[in-house]
């Protein structure tokens, strides 16, 4: 997401200060949730997979290791010295794909029987560094793309994120949580019909994005992002707390949450862009 309060200058390329703020925003939100990834994963692998097993523990220490120098950059830094830190990320993002990719390939040749880790969540995950790593490269560029365009593609990721999430709690939970499943299913459906009208209105582009319906799509998305979200938060208390029987590790369903959490901030930056707007230019 590159839409922030300060805009882009008269050739829609992105400003110094913009690209130092927004390339900070994006690696310690997404340093953390790699590194968490990598604990997911190694979890999920059985006591033989030490191989597997390592590899997922450097991953943890890199990206714990990026988060915390993030933290030492500031909204100051040196765009020159932001830049290549963001190609040393990138290429960490890059890797860390590539494991999951090479996992995922374990998985569905039956060459991990007993792990548990589905192949959905290390899919998931994988489209989560994808995500990462792409949006530095197009940082470092500094080209951003047009407003209508970003809507569309921004929400088509997310929700298949957000509906991917309530099938991953509805297959955690324990069965005898008859009602939350019942919930965690109500959302992966939603979540599923709202990812295809977005897909319907990226069909229907360039005639689909007007403002009206923009906002309209961004609005709708929103009120079922913020149920979801409540019910994640709920998940997440519950669980800390212990009273719910389940297999969903604390860290995950706060991870998740805070996946929803920033999916509802992209959706404001972009509503607050819309209002004003009354038509695109052609
Ligand atoms: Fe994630
Ligand atoms: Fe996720």
């Amino acid at each position: 997401m590159q839409w922030n309060e300060e805009l882009p200058d008269a050739h829609n390329r992105i400003t110094p200060s913009m690209f130092v703020a927004r390339s900070l925003e994006e690696i310690r939100f997404w340093s953390r949730i790699m590194k968490e990834h990598s604990l997911f994963l190694r979890l999920g692998f059985r006591c033989e997979d030490t191989q597997l097993i390592n590899e997922a523990n450097q991953y943890y220490y890199l990206f714990e290791k990026i988060e915390q120098q993030s933290y030492n950059l500031t909204n100051q830094t040196d765009p020159e010295q932001m830049r290549r830190f963001n190609t040393e990320v990138q290429i960490a993002a890059t890797n860390i794909f590539a494991f999951k990719r090479k996992v995922l390939g374990l998985i569905l040749t039956c060459q991990l029987p007993g792990a548990n880790n589905f192949p959905l969540l290390v899919d998931h995950t994988s489209r989560e560094a994808n995500y990462f790593r792409k949006r530095l490269i197009e940082l470092n560029e500094g080209k951003l793309k047009p407003l209508a365009d970003e809507i569309i593609k921004e929400n088509v990721f997310y929700l298949r994120i957000m509906a991917d999430h309530a099938k991953f709690i509805g297959h955690l939970l324990d069965p005898s949580e008859r009602k939350l499943v019942d919930m965690a299913r109500e959302f992966s459906n939603d979540f599923d019909e709202l990812l295809f009208q977005a897909r319907d209105l990226e069909s229907m582009k360039p005639q689909s994005q007007t403002v009206p319906l923009l906002d309209q799509f961004l609005d709708q998305n929103r009120v079922s992002v913020v149920s979801l979200r409540d019910f994640k938060k709920t998940a997440r208390d519950l669980i800390e707390e212990c009273k719910i029987k389940s297999i969903i590790h604390p860290l995950l369903a706060d991870h998740v949450f805070r996946e929803a959490e920033h999916f509802l901030e992209i959706i404001d930056l972009f509503e607050a862009h819309l209002t004003g707007k009354k038509e695109f230019p052609s």
